[in-house]
């Protein structure tokens, strides 16, 4: 799938919901009541075990949300150690975005190709012990780059704020169809410093689907006071 929601530059902070955070056992409808909420796109988050720790979900997965929401924008992040194997599984599987990490294996710009060949955008991920100066060459061929404030693996951890040193370093450097996303620990007390280093998309998992009031999770996230309707005076 095409989606141009990543390419435009928005007039707010776009949030994505980290479905890892979500209830696995009725996955649709805890994914489907973030979007009410106001959440842009879902994120889903694929680890092979390898790469990182833990194992999460696969284009199985992803095809039964596309199923279940057909409009939804799919933003795939893989954590994987040969992410060039499941770029075109994730593609038939409806998703619309795949992000590939800078510290796995592969070409970044065969793995850019590779996913607009499967007609998505792509995204590059930097996590935290990699130096900024690996990623400057590479941004031009991405659609959206995305620095990891956590040690990717799992929801829930600290975040690292030294990683926005690397934020205010990409953010100059992007052109204005390309998207800054942030990811691992956004959240209440971390979101502002995010979104003024330049982020324009907020992952989040913990500090959405960890509350009761998913809505007034998405206005703090959007740094807009909950309860205010959106365009009001
Ligand atoms: C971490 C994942 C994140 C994670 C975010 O490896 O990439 O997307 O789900 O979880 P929180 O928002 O709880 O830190
Ligand atoms: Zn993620």
């Amino acid at each position: 799938m095409t989606s141009d929601l990543l390419r435009n530059q928005p007039d707010r902070p776009l949030v994505a919901a980290s479905v890892l955070g979500a209830d696995f056992a009725d996955l649709a409808a805890d994914c489907a009541a973030a979007l009410d909420a106001g959440c842009d796109l879902l994120h889903l988050d694929v680890m092979d075990g390898h790469f990182v720790p833990n194992l999460t979900m696969g284009p199985s997965l992803c095809r039964s949300l596309r199923r279940a929401l057909p409009d939804t924008v799919l933003d795939v992040h893989l954590m994987v150690t040969d992410p060039v194997q499941f770029v075109e599984p994730f593609a038939k599987a409806g998703a619309d975005h795949v992000t590939v990490h800078l510290e796995a294996n592969g070409a970044p710009e065969d793995l850019a190709a590779a996913a607009h060949e499967a007609g998505m955008t792509a995204g590059l991920a930097i996590s935290p012990p990699t130096p900024v100066e690996r990623i400057l060459p590479h941004l031009g061929s991405f659609d959206l780059i995305l620095v990891m404030s956590v040690n990717p693996g799992f929801a829930g951890q600290a975040f690292i704020p030294e990683v926005l040193d690397k934020s205010r370093t990409i953010a100059p450097r992007l052109r204005d169809d390309q998207r800054l996303q942030i990811d691992g620990g956004v959240g209440a007390r971390t979101v502002a410093a995010c979104r003024d280093a330049g982020h324009d998309v907020l992952v989040a998992a913990s500090a959405i689907f960890g509350t009761d009031d998913y809505s007034a999770a998405v206005a703090n996230l959007r740094g807009m006071p909950s309860g205010v309707a959106e365009g009001a005076p």
